[in-house]
């Protein structure tokens, strides 16, 4: 990529990221007078009839995974009545401590831990990449301080999700990646032989992100096991959603804490949980290692300082929905909503099947992702997003992938989605010379010499987020 297509992406992306630049007033300073309330909550309404109601209607892969009006009214009730509460002010909102300590032990209940002798423990935390960093922060403080282990390293499989990356480098934590099998689960025997003495922790998901597919986590779990190291199962995506799919009788493998070897896991509630955004869950087996979580100072002249997470001050109304989201639900709520989501992702599958020009990737139950041998995967992804829909590019191999919530389960839906990517694929067929907006980029991003043009690339993109 030259300076000048790097100026023209650059060009191109301003103009989709800032759709309301031209028709509306910016502010780059505070203005001088406050504005009218009225006119700033009437401002905000027609940004989201504008450009911001896709999802609504079931276009958008994950994102918004409950989205009903009610449930949205009901979730946004319990926040206005909690919006102010803090619960690093632990006496100004006991209310709030009692939420959080009920939306850990009800998780972990939910995840095995009434069926295991150990205490499982945890903390609400902001969403499932702030749960990741945590119990990799975590393992890193347990391994030195248990074991002396001053070069830490971790194993995760490749697919495992990006946040571990992004704690191995915050952590300055060694990440070995080892590779999947053809069914894009972790390859065992690759994970044990990267074990060393510097090992603190094997990861495995439930399932990971890209294509949906659960790891072998018993195996995996074992392995750390014998070899005396952590375990997390990150179960962000599957947590609030496998424990349901197993009592309505599908073929679930062991992933949580009735699995010995599992000693830290992270589920998020505001995925399949349905809260509102900005809530997870990160699990422990036993109070020791999230001993090594907290931080604790005794020495500030602002006093004794405690934060149960990285945050300090933290949206007390937040948890109080999330709460009120679980205690909603529940377990019928849950087994009935993910019903209808495994039930609609099998006919999105079944559809994708019959397209001879796509292959689902492996055998997942309800994050489907599909490639193509013969055609431009990103091209077909160009063409969807001009049918309104928004689904998720990945990369080695090229592919895409639709995650069914319940936006998808309303009528007509899958059967619209079928629909328009046969329409796709049918266009990308008759016109072999259109290429994908994106394919130079995840081509260039498969190229070892030209991956930190990317970054620098992706870095440009960041800017532009914050132009105004
Ligand atoms: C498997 C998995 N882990 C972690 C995350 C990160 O979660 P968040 O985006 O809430 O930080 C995701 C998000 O999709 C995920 O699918």
């Amino acid at each position: 990529m030259d300076a000048s297509e790097f100026a023209r992406m650059m060009e191109e992306l301003r103009h989709a990221l800032k759709p309301y630049r031209d028709d509306f007033v910016t502010h780059d300073r505070i203005p001088e007078v406050g504005l009218d309330r009225e006119e700033i909550i009437n401002l905000m309404e027609a940004f989201k009839a504008r450009e911001e109601a896709r999802w609504k209607d079931g276009f958008a892969s994950g994102a918004v995974y409950h989205g009903d009006d009610e449930h949205i009214a009901f979730q946004n009730r319990a926040y206005a009545i909690n919006s102010q509460s803090n619960p690093l002010h632990l006496d100004l909102w006991p209310s709030t401590t009692k939420f959080e300590a009920e939306v850990v032990a009800m998780t972990a209940n939910m995840l095995g831990a009434d069926k295991t002798g150990d205490e499982i423990v945890g903390t609400v935390t902001s969403g499932g990449t702030e749960s990741i960093l945590l119990a990799m922060k975590t393992y890193r403080d347990w391994a030195r301080d248990k074991k002396g282990i001053t070069e830490p390293e971790m194993i995760a499989p490749t697919t495992a999700h990006a946040a571990f990356d992004k704690a191995a480098q915050y952590f300055n934590i060694r990440m070995i990646r080892v590779p999947v099998d053809a069914d894009f689960k972790a390859d065992v025997a690759a994970a044990g032989d990267a074990i060393t003495k510097n090992t603190i922790v094997i990861v495995g998901s439930a399932p990971q992100f890209p294509h949906g597919i659960i790891d072998p986590i018993e195996e995996l779990s074992e392995l750390a096991r014998e070899a005396g190291v952590g375990f997390h199962t990150d179960a962000c995506l599957g947590g609030f959603l496998l424990p349901w799919a197993e009592k309505l009788g599908y073929d679930v493998p062991p992933f949580d804490f009735r699995l010995p070897g599992v000693t830290s896991m992270s589920a998020d509630t505001h995925k399949y949980g349905y809260a509102a955004k900005g809530t997870s869950v990160v699990l422990y087996r036993g109070r020791e290692l999230r001993h090594y979580q907290y931080y604790v100072t005794t020495d500030w002249p602002g006093g004794l300082y405690l934060t149960p997470t990285f945050a300090g001050s933290r949206p007390g109304g937040l948890s109080a929905a999330c709460w009120a989201a679980m205690v909603a639900m529940g377990e019928q709520g849950y087994m009935e909503a993910t019903k209808r989501i495994l039930e609609t992702a099998s006919v999105i599958k079944r559809g994708i099947e019959e397209i001879p020009e796509l292959q689902v990737l492996g055998d997942p139950l309800w994050v489907i992702a599909f490639a193509s041998e013969t055609l431009d995967v990103y091209a077909i992804n160009d063409y969807m997003n001009e049918k309104g829909w928004a689904l998720n590019a990945l990369q080695k191999p090229p592919s895409l992938h639709i995650c069914v919530t319940l936006r998808h389960t309303r009528s007509g839906v899958a059967e619209r989605f079928v629909a328009d990517l046969k329409s796709a694929v049918d266009y990308v067929k008759a016109h072999p010379d259109v290429r994908g907006s994106m394919t130079p980029v995840y081509g260039m991003a498969a190229n070892v010499a030209l991956k930190s043009v990317v970054g620098d690339f992706l870095k440009g993109f960041l800017d532009l987020v914050y132009e105004v």
